[in-house]
């Protein structure tokens, strides 16, 4: 997969160097280009802002810089975080890692001019995505949590792919508590049936714990399962 994000902030990519992004952009999973959204202005300034039409507070992104920078990138599926966007998903993350070429466009301020959008949407998929219902200062953090969801679900990226189908989302309920040892940890024992090698009891264990913690946790995710998925001794718990 071919990345190219655009920031005024490159060096906020640095973590992507690390751990599992970067061991996949080692190995030539992710081919990933950070490119500095200034590199596109043409006065002493390197201005990329200015204030808003209509009034009010804040500074928006002016448009030439990002014309300039998304003609450089090409077209791929842009990727716009923005507390105005469709919630971020798992099956989101599942859609992207599909795709062959994502450009990120990392706004600050008040965001990026309008029309950016809608030019690029003229030739190419375009997504505004919001991370969730609260207000970053730019798109930088959410390129980070983007990459990192999509990243692990890229071919080859995980050592373990079936760690992926058990995961917490994967079946649209959260995952059971995990233990490790040692067995007894100040006072806290594990649960003796994950103990017992009966894998039956287990997974019938693992998933009544799922189903209680969705229903405590996330009463939206529980109303929207599939009452098909249910066994009957899913009903009991
Ligand atoms: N940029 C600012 N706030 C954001 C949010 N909640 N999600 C994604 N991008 C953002």
């Amino acid at each position: 997969m071919r990345v190219d994000v655009i920031t005024i902030f490159p060096d906020f990519f640095a973590p992507l160097e690390l751990s599992l992004i970067g061991k996949a952009r080692a190995t030539g999973v992710l081919d990933l280009s950070v490119h500095d959204l200034r590199t596109w202005t043409s006065d002493v300034h390197r201005t990329v802002d200015d204030t808003p039409y209509g009034g009010g507070p804040g500074m928006v992104m002016r448009p030439e810089p990002w014309g300039q920078a998304l003609d450089a990138v090409g077209d791929g599926t842009l990727v716009v975080p923005s507390p105005v966007g469709k919630p971020f998903t798992q099956a989101d993350a599942h859609e992207l890692a599909t795709l062959d070429h994502l450009i990120f466009a990392c706004g600050r301020y008040e965001g990026i001019d309008q029309r950016v959008i809608d030019d690029a949407a003229s030739r190419m998929p375009v997504r505004e995505i919001s991370l969730g219902d609260y207000v970053l200062f730019g798109g930088e953090v959410a390129v980070i949590v983007i990459m990192e969801a999509v990243t692990r679900l890229l071919p080859g990226v995980l050592g373990n792919a079936s760690s992926l189908d058990e995961e917490s989302h994967a079946a649209g309920l959260l995952e059971a508590p995990m233990y490790t040892k040692p067995a007894s940890w100040r006072d806290h024992d594990v649960p003796d049936i994950l103990r017992s090698g009966d894998h039956g009891r287990i997974a019938r264990w693992r998933r009544d714990q799922s189903l209680l913690r969705t229903a405590a946790r996330r009463p939206d995710m529980m109303a929207a399962y599939p009452p098909a998925s249910l066994d009957k001794a899913d009903r009991k718990t």
